[in-house]
This record gives structure tokens, sequence and C-alpha cells, in this order.
């Protein structure tokens, strides 16, 4: 991999940042200062030294979102603001997108990553990774809508869901759980049952909880070790 684009991926320097630093003679590679910023390095091996300052490559980046509402879970978009535009510069790289969607009213954790083969994992309902939201509801939940959210329910257009775990907090305020993440999912699914969604906020992917000291609109890297939570712990 080329020096600049190695460095450049660590968000905190860009291409034109790694040249000035080389001209500098700032960039240290495996114990010999650096002269041009296309050198091939071994993004796996190289030991790299910026300013004197060892530089850790990341293959991939993982980012909590605590997405506010009226914000866009895209990459582009011309009239909204997108999760993209929300990621500091310090963790921003390309190729980040959200993985998986939610709704511009909704709030709550989106994970923004470069990795698409995590996202897979993390989407596909064959991986029964559980995403945990909390719904405010127009109408009191009933014991039998819950049952019917639980079974699986079956949508207005056809479509049988996955059953979905129920948790009650109150009468019009609930935790549901469900794997997959079809367009307008929780929302529909509460329609099929002639309810409504008042609000909608999601608190947990799989076994990661959105960290309550993340206020709306903020990210923050996701550790290595709350990664692995995601994919191997459940919600519940
Ligand atoms: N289900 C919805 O209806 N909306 C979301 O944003 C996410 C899940």
């Amino acid at each position: 991999m080329r020096l600049d684009k190695l460095i450049s991926s660590g968000g905190k320097y860009s291409r034109s940042d790694v040249k000035k630093l080389i001209k500098q003679g700032l960039v240290v590679v495996n114990g010999k200062v650096a002269k041009t910023s296309d050198e091939k390095v071994d993004p796996d091996s190289a030991e790299v030294l910026i300013n004197g300052e060892v530089f850790l490559y990341k293959p991939f980046i993982y980012i909590m979102l605590n997405k506010p509402q009226g914000v866009v879970s895209a990459t582009d978009d011309k009239v909204h603001k997108t999760v993209l535009d929300l990621v500091p510069p310090e963790l921003n790289r390309p190729g980040l997108f959200p993985a998986g969607r939610l709704d511009a009213d909704t709030t709550g954790f989106v994970l923004i990553t470069d990795d698409g083969d995590f996202a897979h994992r993390i989407l596909s309902p064959k991986n029964h990774v559980e995403k945990t939201y909390e719904a405010e509801l127009k109408e009191p939940i009933k014991k039998e809508d819950i049952e019917k959210l639980e079974q699986g329910i079956t949508l207005k257009d056809g479509f049988t869901c996955l059953p979905a775990k129920i948790i009650p907090i109150s009468e019009k305020f609930v935790r549901i759980i469900i794997c997959e993440g079809k367009y307008h999912q929780i929302k529909r699914m509460f329609g099929a049952t002639n309810n409504k969604v008042l609000s909608l906020k999601r608190v947990q992917i799989g076994g990661l909880p959105l960290d309550i000291d993340l206020k709306p609109g903020f990210c923050r890297e996701i550790t290595q070790e709350e990664l692995r939570e995601i994919t191997t712990k459940n919600s519940t």
C-alpha cells in the first residue's frame, strides 16, 4: 500500500499533509526516514513513526453515532444532512457508510464503518444479530398484539416478519427486538396491529447498547471488545 494512503487512512492527516510531513523528514518507516509519499509499505508489518510517535494502522473503522431526528442514513444527500456529515474529521476516511438505515425521524444507534463484510454479517437476518428499539405508541399495546408480534406478524403487504421480542415498559412504551431491517419495519409491524409508532429510537445492536454519554449528533469509535459484543451477545 502507498505510504500516504496508509497514513491518511488514520483520519488525522490528509494525503497532502503526509507529503508535507515527509518533506520535513518527520515520517520514519522501518527505521528509515521516508523520502516519497508513493513509497510502498506492507500495512500489516511496517513500523511507521510520525514525528516520533508510533502510527497504528487499522484496516477498518467502526463508529457509533447517536443519530438525531432529521438526519438521513445515506452517504450523500443534496437536501438533508447525512449520518456521514456527523462523523468528525479524526474518524473520517473514504468508504464509510451506515451499516443499516434508520428513518429520518428515528433516533439512536447507527453503526458507521468501511468494513462491508462486517456490515453484511450484522445486517443479514440469518445471523440473528438483534436490533433493540424503544417505541412510543399512540394506543396502549394489547396482550394479543404482543402475541402476534412475537409469533411473527404479517404486514399489510403480506410479508410475514420473523418473531420479535416485546418488552412492555408501560402501556404505550415498549422495547422491541428484531433481527430484520425491512423498510419502515417497526412502524409497519405496529401498523399491522392498528397502532401507530409516535417515536422510535434504536438503543442497542447485538449485545452493544448505545453509549448513554453519547449526545445526539455525536460519534465515537467502537472498541474491539465492543465490536465482539455486537456479534457474540444478544440484546436480552
Ligand atoms: N423500523 C422502522 O420503522 N424505522 C426505523 O427507522 C427502523 C426500524
